[in-house]
């Protein structure tokens, strides 16, 4: 019997190619002409649930860690690995958060704001949902070392997976100075080879797909099809938290690409299949440091087009871009990308979806993390993006109030705590550094630690009334 499936395959997303490999391959881009894979079932084959909540039945059977897993229990929708093939470490046990006082912020009626706290997975953020695919089929080829560029959490999710399946060995590559405390130390905690490239991750991760194509290193990066499978099951879970309803808005930070295009592919499939019948709107927000998708789509009006985007307004993009040396700059330091791997599936996602994008920038970014944190679990920079995105999307009448909206909290807010400190702290000089620097004049909703002596009555006093 074959160790392969023979119900899944990659697949060209070019439409004038359309090349197919079998599951076994290792590829992060299509041999023929270069365009990125897609994963693809024969889902007629396939035993496809009739309705979604069928899916409830596996929250009885919790102690197969298949089952478990907010990944694998939905494993019908992604069905490129057998059973005993399958890599996890109980990833995706994720909470969808309705937030009164966030949705006041946002402006939306009470009841009808979400957080999806992704935070919470096991490395926390979202990245272990693809991590968990991308590892399985590092298994199903029998990868023995597996590598990564990063801003900083995929390097941690990947060496988590390394550090407690033993499967494979880790490298990963990281901008220097580019990445928050919190995800480098993850990394070397987690005992992955950590290089700290001099460079930013558009650099890195041009560089670890070099060194990846040269070594037969098996790449982590969302450029692999089989880690995006993974992460379509934030929207199932999505789903399932709001009884299979679909919400009218997914917001999401976008920053390689990665989510976005793996959310249009999560409902393109479910629409397919019968199991919804409505798809959310997604809106897409870009850092305004690091834009790519937001002047492209937004502001030139790039399309998918079928699958034939304009190659030359791409081209041109990216050349002056080089020419002026014009360099990805956030606070938000994890989307803090300037040339996005998956653009060509984002756009087919923002078709798919009905979708917009926007930008935001560091200021609203920190002020709305400031409110996921006094309303809600916290985030970290990059997720709060989701959050201002929103807020302007309510601002400019495109969000009404009634709609229900789900916002992406994409890592924990344990990751970055120097920009935490740095809004609430009282510390002029760590605020002018950290975040005045980067064009944050004023930490709208700081709040203040307060310095008091060792002395009961002076304590008694700083409490106030
Ligand atoms: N939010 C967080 C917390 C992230 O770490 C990332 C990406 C994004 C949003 C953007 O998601 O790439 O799917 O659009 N972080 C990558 C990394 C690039 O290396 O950890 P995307």
């Amino acid at each position: 019997m074959s160790a392969l499936v023979d119900t899944a395959y990659q697949k060209c997303i070019h439409p004038d190619c359309g090349a197919t490999f079998d599951v076994g391959q290792v590829l992060t881009a299509c041999p023929s002409c270069g365009s990125l894979l897609d994963l693809q079932y024969d889902w007629d084959r396939l035993p496809v649930p009739g309705a979604l909540r069928e899916f409830e039945a596996r929250w009885m059977n919790r102690r197969n860690p298949l089952d478990f897993s907010g990944v694998w229990r939905f494993r019908d929708l992604l069905p490129f690995a057998k059973d005993e093939q399958i890599v996890t470490i109980g990833e995706g046990q994720t909470i969808l958060q309705q937030s009164d006082p966030v949705g006041k912020y946002v402006g939306m009626n009470a009841g009808n704001l979400h957080l999806q706290y992704e935070g919470l997975n096991p490395s926390g953020s979202f990245k272990d949902n693809g991590m968990t695919a991308a590892a399985t089929h590092a298994r199903m080829v029998g990868a023995q070392i597996a590598a990564c560029a990063s801003t900083g959490n995929t390097s941690a999710s990947l060496a988590i997976y390394a550090s407690t399946t033993r499967l494979f060995k880790v490298v990963v590559f990281v901008g220097s100075g580019k990445i928050a405390y919190g995800k480098l130390s993850q990394a070397l905690d987690y005992d992955a080879r950590t290089l700290q490239i001099q460079g930013d991750f558009d650099d890195a991760l041009a560089r670890v797909r070099e060194v990846s194509g040269e070594k037969g290193i098996y790449l982590c990066n969302s450029v692999n099809p089989f880690r995006l499978e993974g992460q379509k099951s934030i929207m199932y879970r999505v789903l399932e938290a709001l009884a299979w309803e679909p919400p009218d808005w997914i917001v999401v930070p976008g920053g390689n690409l990665g989510n976005s295009s793996a959310f249009g592919k999560a409902f393109a499939e479910l629409k397919q299949l019968g199991l919804i019948t409505k798809i959310p709107r997604l809106a897409v927000i870009n850092a305004a440091g690091a834009n790519t998708l937001y002047q492209l789509y937004d502001q030139q009006g790039l399309r998918w087009n079928d699958g034939r985007p304009d190659a030359a307004a791409i081209k041109s993009f990216y050349d002056d871009m080089t020419e002026q040396r014009r360099r990805a700059s956030t606070l938000a330091s994890a989307i803090e990308i300037n040339r996005p791997v998956n653009f060509e599936k984002c756009l087919r996602a923002l078709d798919n979806c009905d979708g917009i994008v926007r930008e935001v920038g560091d200021q609203e970014i920190l002020d709305a993390k400031a409110q996921v944190g006094a309303g809600g679990f916290g985030c970290e920079p990059a997720s709060a993006a989701s959050v201002a995105g929103a807020k302007l999307l309510r601002e400019q009448g495109t969000i009404a109030p009634s709609d229900r909206v789900v916002c992406i909290l994409t890592g924990h807010q344990l990751k970055d705590p120097t920009a935490t400190v740095a809004y609430h702290s009282a510390d002029e000089e760590l605020f002018a550094e950290k975040l005045g620097s980067r064009g944050v004049t004023v930490a709208t909703f700081a709040n203040r630690p307060v310095v008091v002596e060792n002395d009961l009555q002076k304590i008694v006093a700083a409490l106030g009334g």
